[in-house]
Order: C-alpha cells, then sequence, then structure tokens
C-alpha cells in the first residue's frame, strides 16, 4: 500500500451556507442569545495567543470583568469552556477528599455541583427543595447550623425552572458566618440584574459567555476573592485537572505565561461583549432587563397563559411559562421555527417552556416577535389564546418604560 493511499472516503456535504438559514433563527431561549454585530465582528478574529495584543487583551477583559461581577478581585480567570467548565473548576479547585460540600439544590444546575463535587471526591450534602422552589437563607442556615462545612453552593438564577435566588445575600452572609467559601452560579443572571460580589461577600463567582453578556458560547469567566485564591494555593490534594487548574491558569491570566493556547476567537468577543456593558451601564442594563421581562410576563399573562414562578422568587432573566393543559409544547416550538423563525426552550421534564430575557434578547422587537408567535404557535396547538390581549399587554408596559428598554 502506498504512504498516501486514502482508505476511508470523504464525505460529500454542503457548505454550512447551503443548509444553515441565510438569516439565523431569533434565540430566545434559554441561551446562546443573539449577540451585538461587535461581538461577532470580534470572534470572527484570530490573534496570535501570547505576546503584547492578547496581553492587552487579557488585561481589559480582566479589567471590565471586575465591573460585570463588581469586584475587586485579583484573580479572575477566563476559562476555555463552557459555563460547567468554570463552575467544574470552582469545584475542583477548593474541593478535596476531606473537604465538606453544601450543595443548595432546586433545579437541574444547582445540583450540578454535588455530582461535580463527589467527582473530586468531597463529602457532600444536598439540602434540596422541589423543583420551581426557591433557596431560602432559612434552609441554608437550617444546615450550616447542623454541621460545618468548608464551601457552600448555590446559583443566583435556576434556569432550569425559572427561579431567582432572591436571598442570596443573606445565604452568602450566612456561609461566610460559619466559615465557608461560598460559590455562586451566575450563569443566567450577570449583569441582567445585580450581583454585587464584594459587597455581599461572594467568594466565587462564574458565569458563561452566551447567555447575560451575549457573547459567544465556549468561554466563561470566574473571579476568586482572596480567601477564596489561598484556599486554592494551601491545596494539601493533588490537583486533578489540568486544563482546569486554577493555579496554572493563572500563569496565563496573571502573568502572561504560556497554559494552554487560549481560546482568543472567544474571548475577543468577550472583551466586546463586556465593553459594551460598561458603555451602556450596569444601572440601565438592569433596569431593560428588568422592564423588558416585566413587559414579556404581562404579555404572557395577556395571552390568557400562567407564568410557572411565584412573582416573589420568579426569575427575570428566564421566564418559566406553564404548558397548557393537553398541548404538546414540542410541536408549538417547532412552528414556531419554521413559521416565525424564532425559538424558544422547552425544559428538562417539566410542563413548562421558558423564554429568556438576556442580553440582546431584552430588546422591544423580539419581544414582540416572540409573543405573537407563541401565542399563535399555542393556538393552533388547541390552547386557548387571547392574542390581542396578550400583545396590548406587551405593548403597554413597554410604553411606559420605553426609555428603560431601549
Ligand atoms: C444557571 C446555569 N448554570 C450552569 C449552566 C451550564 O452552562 P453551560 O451549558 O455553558 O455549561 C447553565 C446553562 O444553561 C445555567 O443556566
Amino acid at each position: 500500500m502506498s504512504p498516501v493511499d486514502i482508505n476511508v472516503p470523504h464525505p460529500h456535504l454542503p457548505p454550512l451556507t447551503e443548509v444553515l438559514p441565510a438569516e439565523p433563527l431569533l434565540l430566545m431561549g434559554a441561551g446562546p442569545v443573539p449577540v451585538p454585530a461587535e461581538v461577532a465582528r470580534a470572534g470572527g478574529l484570530v490573534i496570535n495567543h501570547l505576546g503584547d495584543s492578547m496581553n492587552m487583551v487579557v488585561r481589559h477583559i480582566k479589567a471590565l470583568a471586575r465591573y460585570a461581577f463588581q469586584t475587586t478581585d485579583e484573580h479572575i480567570i477566563g476559562v476555555s469552556g463552557p459555563a460547567s467548565a468554570a463552575m467544574e473548576m470552582a469545584v475542583g479547585n477548593l474541593l478535596w477528599p476531606g473537604r465538606r460540600v453544601l450543595v443548595l439544590r432546586n433545579g437541574w444546575f444547582s445540583g450540578r455541583f454535588a455530582e461535580m463535587a463527589e467527582g473530586v471526591g468531597a463529602e457532600v450534602v444536598v439540602a434540596q427543595v422541589p423543583e420551581g422552589q426557591p433557596i431560602t437563607a432559612e434552609l441554608a442556615e437550617r444546615e450550616l447550623a447542623q454541621s460545618s462545612f468548608d464551601v457552600v453552593t448555590v446559583v443566583q438564577g435556576e434556569t432550569s425552572c425559572g427561579v431567582w435566588t432572591a436571598e442570596l445575600p443573606e445565604i452568602v452572609a450566612q456561609a461566610r458566618a460559619h466559615g465557608a467559601l461560598s460559590v455562586v452560579d451566575t450563569v443566567c443572571t450577570l449583569t441582567t440584574m445585580p450581583l454585587k460580589k464584594d459587597q455581599w461577600g461572594i467568594d466565587v463567582a462564574f458565569t458563561g459567555a452566551q447567555k447575560g453578556l451575549s457573547s459567544l458560547p465556549g468561554v466563561s469567566l470566574i473571579a476568586f476573592s482572596d480567601r477564596a485564591w489561598e484556599a486554592v494555593e494551601k491545596r494539601p490534594a493533588p490537583r486533578p485537572h489540568w486544563c482546569l487548574d486554577a493555579l496554572r491558569a493563572h500563569n496565563f491570566w496573571g502573568h502572561h505565561h504560556y497554559h494552554y493556547t487560549a481560546p482568543v476567537s472567544g474571548l475577543l468577543a468577550l472583551h466586546e461583549a463586556l465593553r459594551l456593558i460598561c458603555d451602556e451601564g450596569l444601572e440601565h442594563r438592569f433596569r431593560r432587563h428588568l422592564h423588558s421581562s416585566l413587559a414579556l410576563q404581562a404579555g404572557i399573562e395577556g395571552l390568557g397563559l400562567e407564568l410557572a414562578t411565584p412573582l416573589p422568587w420568579r426569575l427575570n432573566s428566564v421566564v418559566a411559562i406553564k404548558v397548557p393543559e393537553g398541548v404538546d409544547d414540542a410541536q408549538a416550538r417547532r412552528y414556531m421555527s419554521n413559521m416565525f423563525k424564532v425559538e424558544i426552550a422547552g425544559a428538562f421534564g417539566l410542563r413548562i417552556v421558558r423564554i429568556g430575557q438576556m442580553g440582546e434578547q431584552a430588546r422591544a422587537p423580539n419581544l414582540f416577535r416572540v409573543l405573537h408567535a407563541l401565542g399563535v404557535a399555542l393556538a393552533r396547538e388547541g390552547a386557548k389564546v387571547d392574542l390581542s390581549g396578550g400583545m396590548a399587554g406587551l405593548e403597554s408596559h413597554l410604553a411606559q418604560h420605553a426609555e428603560d428598554v431601549r
């Protein structure tokens, strides 16, 4: 056989330009979300992952991320990977055999911490409430009073069921009072609602790029307090990860030395996404997200549909809607995609559909498009829907908050 013989023939496949729609579907699900043009442009560039330009990008990202997290933390690290990779960096660097973690679980993502913590040999206690219910300070206090923990984990917004942890500041304060480090998942919430990492005393916070930040999937961010970093540095146990080893990653993020080839395009996109967030300002950004989500919620109720989460712990960044009796939501979502080119999310087992209000999703034209599509699609599946009532509910809230939802 000649050395250039090709044994596996090449497949004949069309270019993506022929198979993907010219205009992508409007992503109104639980993420990823649409990205601004500046972010898309930056994500199309490749630069060297080492050298002056990249060093500047890294410095800028850290400065911009400090604003987003509201922190002065020195140890900010960009992770090559999804938000789960940043979660894994937190878990894998702060936990090891002999360490104890309290996992506050009320859904899919808050429960993921427990899977990861078991994987690194930590002792895991899960305190849970049924999906759709909030994690409360009372629950945390009860567990913390019973035994001691090194780490407490909690999500600010449980995307899987649309629940907000309104008592997050209290929970974080309790963890600290009991001598535990707090690790907070801000994946769907960062820059969509207030998070004050330093003021609330959060030790570790992390997020993905593809949700509230409106950047490309595949890159995430994590910030360690000095207290948390001390635990990372003093770790007596072997370090199970190599890519996700925070000390090695800090070589790149703190000292501009090679760790692995950084995901330069994703980082350039993230730079632009964070810069746009700074340009907008968190104050306006929070108001935009709040009123965009409230307008959407008014529209959904105007349609005659029921929101799945009671107001006090309703997550504004991912709105969960009960699927009306007898309706096949998968069919309705398919119709929305095919007919109106709008995508929303189903759920992992619950009878809900979810509409995202993160980053570029929280814009008035997107609200009209998704609400109309949802109403028509559900009506087609047999739900009783008041389409004009829904659009009027949306319009009315937007009219009262025109300055906010710009
Ligand atoms: C609250 C929360 N945490 C973690 C994740 C995991 O993010 P990724 O899929 O980027 O790993 C998600 C994703 O939807 C999320 O919503």
